[in-house]
């Protein structure tokens, strides 16, 4: 069968292997979609902190089941599933207590094993959810959106609370997306505007702001002087992280969901005066994804808009290097298998 591996950064080569066999507890799965993230970019660019070539890329996986023992799910042959792409161990103080999340020993395909750019992969069953109802695009973009899902969760999003979202990747338009879904009157920030175009008229946040000097009176001004009850960092920038805390309402949370290499700074008195809540939001869990599909399902996910470039398995190779550069007008690119 046929994958692509990332030999080492800058370098993408298609190669034959044999097929997978399934070992005990595990699935056989046909992957028919898989879901670019800014995590295969950045492992492709080779700036992703901790990563080992060569690597197998891919954790955003629609499939199909094609060996699958009796379980407890009673997914069966041919079922449409998508991949919860972290495995955990069960054992670890975060596992115990439900927080698979951040387990201790986490492993996430396509990062620290080899992930879907293959025609079939062995998966742990009870990494399988079965998604009979989806599109193989709605599938594939489960997972970035169930890290908004998770971001959301943490948040304790209430109805009508004003809150900021700052960065309209596709990380940040899932968590406006389900921000909204929840009730919350949503303002988004970036430096882009495209992608503040893209979150006024796809999403119909409630208002944009161009992030720099002047954003925390326009949302004093948006907020009756209260500012956001609830404050998202969806970019890992240093600047915009450190900034976010100006937009946040005494009394209020800020919700980590960037990643930053390095270390960002707060004036305690800024922090303390409005006894801030910093909570940081890691991965997904099995009931985000849940969350996730009803949304889907519904149909309240523009995800015809959100995936702006589609192309084949071999095609990919050629076309990724397109989508390291924002000013292609990427959010997020689906590959077909
Ligand atoms: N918590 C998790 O488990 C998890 C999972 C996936 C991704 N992430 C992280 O979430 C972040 C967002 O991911 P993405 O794929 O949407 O990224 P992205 O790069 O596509 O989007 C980031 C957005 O932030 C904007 N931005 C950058 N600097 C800014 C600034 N100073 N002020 C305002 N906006 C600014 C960019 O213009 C861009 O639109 C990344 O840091 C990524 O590593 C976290
Ligand atoms: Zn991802
Ligand atoms: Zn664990």
């Amino acid at each position: 069968m046929k994958y692509i591996v990332c030999e080492k950064p800058g370098s993408f080569k298609l190669k034959e292997k044999s097929k997978p066999l399934k070992a005990a507890g595990e699935a056989i799965l046909s992957i028919k979609k898989i879901g670019i993230c800014g995590t295969d970019l950045h492992a492709f660019k080779g700036n992703q902190a901790f990563f080992t070539y060569p690597r197998i890329l891919g954790h955003e996986l629609a499939a199909e089941v094609i060996e699958i023992g009796e379980n407890d799910q009673n997914i069966k042959v041919g079922d449409k599933v998508i991949v919860m792409p972290y495995i955990s161990c069960g054992n670890c103080i975060a596992c115990r207590n439900g927080k698979t999340n951040c387990c201790t020993n986490i492993k996430v395909f396509g990062v620290h094993i080899d992930g879907g750019m293959q025609e079939q992969i062995s998966v742990p069953v009870n990494l399988l959810i079965p998604a009979k109802k989806l599109s193989y695009a709605e599938m594939a973009i489960a997972e970035p959106l169930a890290i908004g899902a998770h971001a959301i969760g943490r948040a304790q999003i209430q109805p009508n609370e004003y809150i900021v979202i700052i960065g309209c990747g596709p990380i940040g338009i899932g968590i406006m997306k389900l921000a909204q879904i929840a009730g919350a009157k949503v303002i988004a920030m970036d430096i882009d505007a495209g992608r503040l175009n893209y979150a006024k008229d796809k999403i119909g946040v409630d208002h944009t702001v161009i992030a720099g000097e002047s954003a925390a009176d326009i949302i004093a001004q948006l907020t009756k002087g209260e500012m956001a009850t609830a404050v998202f960092d969806a970019t890992g920038n240093k600047e915009a992280l450190e900034n976010g805390i100006n937009y946040m309402a005494n009394g209020g949370r800020y919700i980590l969901v960037g990643l930053s290499k390095g270390k960002i700074e707060f004036e305690h008195p800024a922090i303390h005066a409005k006894e801030t809540t910093i909570i940081c939001s890691r991965n997904a869990t099995l009931e985000d994804f849940e969350t996730v599909i009803s949304i889907l399902e519904k149909g309240e996910f523009p995800v015809d808009s959100y995936i702006t470039h589609n192309v084949g398995f071999s095609e990919m190779i050629h076309q990724f290097d397109n989508w390291l550069d924002p000013g292609n007008g990427v959010i997020k690119a689906t590959v077909n298998f």
